[in-house]
């Protein structure tokens, strides 16, 4: 047992512990450092001094015991001199001068990719007419790709488009018509969407051509429609992009899809088709922007809808192309070379 004057002692120990925490607290420069330093260690008045003097009324036996305490409050005191020291002696923080005349610096805002805001602004147009937008895979298989919309196995039409095939069965979609099939299969008509997407192909980078570029896909199915709300809407479609003097022309073409077929061209707006030499139009006049035409009755069969009581039409367009002219671009790497003094200008926010 601890004699009641060892016990008393240890607690005059604590207090000088708790003395000491505060007041280090309260240490902001060296002159104060000294004061706590003399208070405490002083050899004539410093309190380990007169804790030690103390010692001298103890019990021999419990001596030993009552010096133990006092070395651990005097370690404990010189470790925290020394950390406070340290962090006084250590070299002030510069401060930071402003200078005001300097220019500021500048942060660039992300802002979306040219495309994006193209399709957009296409996408918009058709929201408009109470279109909606639908979305699927870029990985696409073999049957929503081409033998749903009418391209039999083998058949020859399969080779203008240049696939990429993953397996037999798999393959990067060549343009965003099997997301016509996907929405057929899940919603019955009337039905009027566009498909914006990544399509791809194995082409060989040149000014015109991209192994991956945009389409935008349309869709209308409902009952008694025909060709003349194709050609309406794509007119006034056209023109709310282009403006209302824009030409277009429809050309009779060719899909397994859709029957009868057109492809859409509008008038160059590289060279007002008055150049012979024109690069872009390649002195045609004429540039061609999207396939279309009144989906083929197989189609609908494909996906249960029956063809005697529902007709459709669709279209496909390219969206960089389109925007290539929209935007007086000669050549279509720019888009994706990720040259940010040709990205930032479209930001126009
Ligand atoms: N998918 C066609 C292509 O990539 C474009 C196209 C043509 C889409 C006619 C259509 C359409 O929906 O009816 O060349």
């Amino acid at each position: 047992m601890p004699s009641p004057n060892l016990r008393t002692f240890q607690n005059t120990i604590d207090a000088f512990k708790t003395k000491l925490a505060e007041q280090s607290a309260q240490i902001h420069d060296l002159k104060a450092l000294d004061e706590l330093r003399h208070q405490f260690l002083s050899r004539k008045r410093g309190f380990v001094t007169i804790l030690i003097e103390e010692l001298k009324a103890f019990a021999p036996g419990e001596k030993p015991a009552a010096g133990q305490l006092v070395n651990a409050l005097k370690n404990e005191i010189q470790e925290t001199l020394a950390g406070l020291e340290a962090r006084l002696k250590a070299p002030a923080k510069p401060k930071r001068e402003i200078d005001l005349t300097l220019p500021g610096e500048k942060r660039y805002r992300g802002a979306p990719h040219p495309i994006r805001l193209f399709q957009r602004e296409i996408e918009d147009i058709f929201l408009s007419m109470g279109f909606s937008v639908e979305d699927g895979p870029e990985i696409e298989t073999d049957y929503y790709n081409f033998e749903a919309l009418n391209f039999p196995l083998h058949h020859p039409a399969r080779d203008d488009w240049d696939t990429l095939y993953i397996t037999d069965k798999l393959l990067l979609r060549t343009h965003t018509s099997p997301v016509q099939i996907r929405v057929m299969e899940k919603q019955k008509p009337p039905i009027r969407i566009v498909i914006p997407g990544k399509v791809f192909r194995r082409d060989v980078p040149d000014p015109t051509h991209l192994p991956m570029f945009f389409q935008l896909e349309g869709l209308v199915v409902d009952e008694g429609i025909t060709f003349a709300h194709l050609k309406g809407t794509l007119e006034f479609f056209l023109k709310r992009l282009f403006g209302d003097k824009i030409k277009i022309r429809f050309r009779p073409s060719f899909f397994p899809f859709t029957e009868p077929s057109a492809e859409v061209d509008i008038e160059c707006l590289a060279c007002g088709a008055k150049d012979p030499e024109c690069r872009i139009c390649g002195g045609t006049g004429w540039k061609e922007i999207l396939g279309s035409g009144m989906v083929d009755p197989q189609v609908f069969k494909n996906v249960n809808i029956d063809p005697e009581k529902y007709s459709g039409w669709a279209f496909g367009l390219g969206i960089d192309r389109t925007a290539m002219f929209a935007y007086g671009i000669s050549d279509m790497r720019y888009f994706f070379e990720n040259d940010l003094r040709f990205i930032r200008q479209f930001d126009l926010k």
